[in-house]
């Protein structure tokens, strides 16, 4: 979702905006823009309706001096993706220009209020909004008797009046014509992160366009303000007045993100996920004792064995992660697991003793719902731990504590090899809470065993490629497609309806395989192939009496199997073989064939597989 970039130094802007654009283009965007300070003519503001590549051209065609700039990339919200819709934003007749991530729920009246006193619109956006209302501020800052020319207070000023007027999320960088030697920076439940460079600062919404140009950094917190000037950085906070910057170092995981090779950023992650699913293992088997560890939970064992509930959250797939952790922690570790949609349960008011423990399930830290579902359980008082890919993000940050998936970065939208990582990740969890409670040392042993045969068995997983691509050449032309699995591999289904809904657009849904007879079974005809998860355990026969009904009624069936039964081979239409593993890490092995099914119907179908329409990397709004 939007992206932020500011440069302010030496160098000229523009390469640094348009490459950190570039960068965070795997977020999700539909226009980008951006403002740069040239003097004498002031803020110039490019901006298209298109991707960072036609961006790159139109600012090519103007030679840039500023050494000063900010960028946005933008998913539209409030109005479609236009140029005009596009930030950067002028306020008030071009003083200043700014770039906005995040939702402001009252820009309407605040319009209108700004509309009275003559202010003309040129968006439909909540952000410009923001822009002419910090103009006004400045304004009558500027005009009061006692105003220092040109003071860096009096802006500072103009952006906190405005800042308390503002109801709603914002991450904020603003340039002003009249002060090209500095960037303004504000948060407010949307990340930014400034990075400290020799006589030059950098400011983006997430770490990846400043690798490579330092590895000292800042994250910005909540209600804080930061003055950027190429040789200064000055952090306020709205309580507690000048704050001094926390600089960190930029982890490690933040490498360098480029194709391998690959044609996409999706296929490599899914090819990534042998080593992914190691680093979500590394250092976390603990053999002697039969159990997994953890660093970050920052709760003691005594306090681990009296939680009497979890409560798993997240939105999409890191929801359907949960759906499949509820089964397998309850089956491990005999504790009742409760899972809701983040953006359900921020609404709710479940009655929840203070003995639940909350886990907040997320690949990018920064989902606005999972962010505020987990407040809402803090406040409530119980202990949140979030289960995360990305260090430092907001949630990573704001939970109690946690446990890193160490996944690398994942650039394509579609989430793949996030997902396994957090499935290895909850079966940790869940033999962990298993020896706390009932679970044998012989079992727990049993389970280590299989954990560290994972990467390998991925490894051969991978090996159906070729054949499912066969299936998907017979099936790319299809309309709707039936995802039908049951236990483990029902949310498994839902995963795979998922990932082959928002990258090829055709339209899939996920059913447990036996309340298929209740409704959706009148969707089954010639058209409408059924992909059924179907490896061997306790539900198999059962399965296999659903796919029986599915045939009856003509329609065509890939199977996903662990084994060769030739029942399966005569009824279904494709069979897809993969690896036999214990059950309840079935859901790992059976999501690779269908992450490849939907990335290769999506390429055959000329779909832009990194990038789906519509669709954000991280969706910070709600
Ligand atoms: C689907 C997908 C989304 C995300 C969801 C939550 O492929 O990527 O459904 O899973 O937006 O995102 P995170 O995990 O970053 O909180």
């Amino acid at each position: 979702m939007c992206g932020i970039v500011g440069y302010i130094g030496s160098k000229q802007a523009s390469p640094f905006l348009v490459g950190g654009l570039r960068r965070l283009e795997y977020r999700g965007y539909d226009s980008a823009g951006i403002a740069t300070i040239n003097s004498p003519e002031g803020i110039r503001i490019t901006r298209v309706a298109g991707r960072v590549d036609q961006l790159d051209q139109a600012v090519s065609r103007r030679p840039q001096v500023a050494t000063t700039g900010i960028g946005h990339t933008r998913w539209a919200t409030h109005g479609p993706a236009t140029e005009e819709n596009a930030h950067p934003h002028v306020g008030g007749h071009g003083v200043l220009a700014l770039t906005h991530n995040g939702v402001i729920e009252n820009y309407e009246t605040l319009k209108q209020g700004l509309l009275a006193l003559g202010y003309t619109f040129h968006s439909a956006t909540d952000s410009e909004v923001i822009a002419h209302l910090m103009a006004e501020c400045l304004k009558n800052i500027s005009a009061a008797p006692n105003a220092t020319t040109d003071s860096v207070d009096r802006y500072v000023e103009a952006v906190q009046q405005t800042l308390v007027q503002l109801r709603g999320t914002y991450g904020l960088a603003i340039v002003f014509r009249d002060r090209p030697d500095m960037i303004i920076a504000a948060r407010l439940g949307s990340p930014l992160v400034i990075g400290v460079g020799r006589g030059e600062h950098f400011l983006a919404s997430d770490t990846s366009p400043l690798v490579g140009f330092t590895e000292r950094i800042v994250y910005l917190a909540d209600h804080q303000l930061a003055v950027l000037r190429a040789d200064s950085i000055q952090v306020i906070h709205r309580d507690e007045g000048k704050v001094r910057p926390n600089v960190q170092q930029l982890s490690s995981q933040t490498q360098e993100v480029d194709l391998g090779g690959f044609p996409h950023y999706m296929l490599k992650e899914i090819y990534e996920q042998p080593e992914s699913i190691r680093n979500a293992l590394r250092g976390r088997l603990d053999k002697d004792n039969g159990t997994a560890k953890f660093g970050g939970l920052n709760l003691t064992p005594q306090q681990l064995r009296s939680v009497r509930r979890l409560l798993l959250t997240g939105c999409g797939t890191s929801w359907h992660s949960a759906m499949v952790g509820e089964y397998i922690i309850e089956e491990l570790a005999r504790l009742p697991v409760e899972v809701e949609y983040a953006s359900e349960l921020r609404y709710r008011n479940p009655p929840l003793e203070h003995d639940t423990l909350i886990f907040g399930i997320t690949q990018s830290g920064e989902t606005a719902d999972t962010l505020a579902a987990l407040r809402e359980m803090k406040r409530k008082g119980h202990h949140t731990l979030a289960i995360c890919n990305v260090i430092g993000s907001s949630i990573a940050q704001e939970a109690d504590g946690g446990i890193y998936l160490h996944a690398g970065p994942e650039i394509g939208v579609a989430s793949t090899k996030a997902f396994t990582s957090q499935l290895t990740v909850l079966s940790l969890l869940a033999l962990h809470f298993g020896r706390l409670r009932g679970l044998s040392f012989e079992a727990g042993q049993r389970i280590i065993a299989r954990l560290e045969e994972l990467p390998e068995l991925i490894e051969r997983t991978l090996e159906c490629h070729d054949k499912v691509r066969t299936v998907a050449a017979r099936f790319a032309d299809a309309t709707n497609f039936l995802y039908l699995g049951r236990n483990t591999n029902f949310p498994s289904a839902l995963e795979g309806a998922l990932k082959l809904k928002e990258i090829s657009y055709i339209h899939a849904e996920g059913y447990p395989a036996a309340e298929m007879k209740h409704g959706p079974i009148a969707l089954v005809d010639e058209h409408t192939p059924s992909v059924f998860i179907i490896p061997r355990g306790v539900v198999y026969d059962k399965v296999l009496s659903n796919l029986q009904e599915v045939k009856a009624r003509g329609g065509p069936v890939i199977a996903i199997v662990d084994h060769h039964d030739p029942q399966v081979a005569r009824l279904a239409d494709e069979v897809i073989s993969v690896p036999a593993t214990e059950e309840f890490l079935q859901p790992i092995v059976t999501a690779i064939p269908m992450q490849l099914l939907a990335y290769e119907i999506a390429t055959l179908r000329g779909c832009d597989v990194d990038k789906p329409r519509n669709l954000a990397k991280s969706v910070t709004v709600e």
